[in-house]
């Protein structure tokens, strides 16, 4: 038997502008998991078993389309084995789908890792984040990348897309609470409904995404410099951003709004936005109250996570 996993991750900055290539900053979540284990089989062909998105089939009676279909069928290719051994794919995964935690790209990583495994042929993690790639377009349309990179690296990223990754330095570390909305929004429309915007006036967008490569950049300067209080700041100029964007939703500024009363130093939506989850950046000492504060606002989930 082969295991692996993967954990999920929140884009601390720079989400949509990352797709039009300016910068973005992402960190693992490791208290989120997706857990692929591959196992030999009595039965003939590829049997998926995915109790979370409800999904127990034969490899070839799935849709070239279905992303853990097609993430199976690529490992094969890559790996030139056209005829499939009989294997049972379990995955399990404590990762909210829709929820911009990265579900689908965590799923891809460790299936793509405890399939090569199983095959004889681990591959590397360059390898790994290249195919998992592939599948993020099936879920996503075009995505920038950040999403499978942070997960197959599993540390934080300063990212630019198309380019080599780069980690950086937490001076000091510091604490986030992510609350979630529990609603699932779909990263292909909120991205479609970006580039919507954008073609209709590319050369505003271009100044507003140069805005957030700017905040982008303070950021990281801020986490290396270990300036907590102005990375606070950043976060809501981000996310004032974002609600330009038109991807903020009630329920997200419920808890944004939440988060900052409960005294938290910058709060903003992370991810595609639409639904899935906030972060806000609090004092070490104010975690309860923020988590509090943000389940009576309705958040569905808190995860408390420290960066660095
Ligand atoms: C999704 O986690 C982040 C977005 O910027 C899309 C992408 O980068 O592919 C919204």
């Amino acid at each position: 038997m082969n295991r692996a996993c993967a954990p999920g991750k929140i884009i601390l900055f720079g989400e949509h502008a990352v797709v039009y290539g300016r910068p973005a900053l992402a960190v693992p979540v490791m208290q989120v998991q997706a857990e692929v284990e591959v196992l030999d089989s009595d039965l003939s062909g590829v049997w998926i078993e995915a109790p979370a998105v409800d999904l127990h089939a034969e490899l070839s009676t799935l849709p070239p389309t279905l992303p853990i279909a097609s993430v199976i069928r690529s490992v094969f290719q890559h790996l030139n084995i056209s005829r499939f051994p009989p294997l049972i794919v379990r995955v399990n995964s404590s990762i909210p789908v829709a929820s911009g935690l990265g579900s689908g790209a965590a799923v891809s990583v460790a299936l793509i890792r405890a399939l090569s495994a199983a095959l004889g042929h681990p591959l590397p993690d360059e390898k790994v984040n290249a195919l998992a790639y592939e599948a993020e377009k099936l879920y996503h349309g075009t995505p920038s990348g950040i999403d499978n990179t942070v997960i197959t690296y599993a540390r934080p990223v300063y990212f630019v897309k198309n380019q080599p990754i780069e980690t950086f330095r937490v001076k000091e570390p510091f604490t986030l609470v992510i609350g979630d909305t529990g609603i699932s929004a779909s990263t292909k429309e909120s991205v479609g409904a970006v580039r919507k915007l954008w073609e209709a006036n590319p050369p505003y967008w271009e100044k507003v995404f140069d805005e957030i490569g700017r905040i982008v950049q303070q950021a990281r300067q801020a986490v290396e410099l270990g300036e907590v209080q102005l990375l606070g700041a950043l976060m809501d100029a981000n996310h004032a951003f974002l609600q330009e964007m038109g991807v903020s939703s009630p329920e997200l500024e419920r808890l944004v709004l939440a988060a900052r009363s409960a005294g938290a130093l910058g709060a903003k939506l992370s991810g595609s936005g639409r639904g899935g989850n906030m972060i806000a950046l609090i004092r070490p000492d104010g975690q309860e109250q923020a988590a509090a504060a943000l389940r009576t606002a309705g958040a569905r989930n808190v995860i408390v996570t420290q960066v660095g």
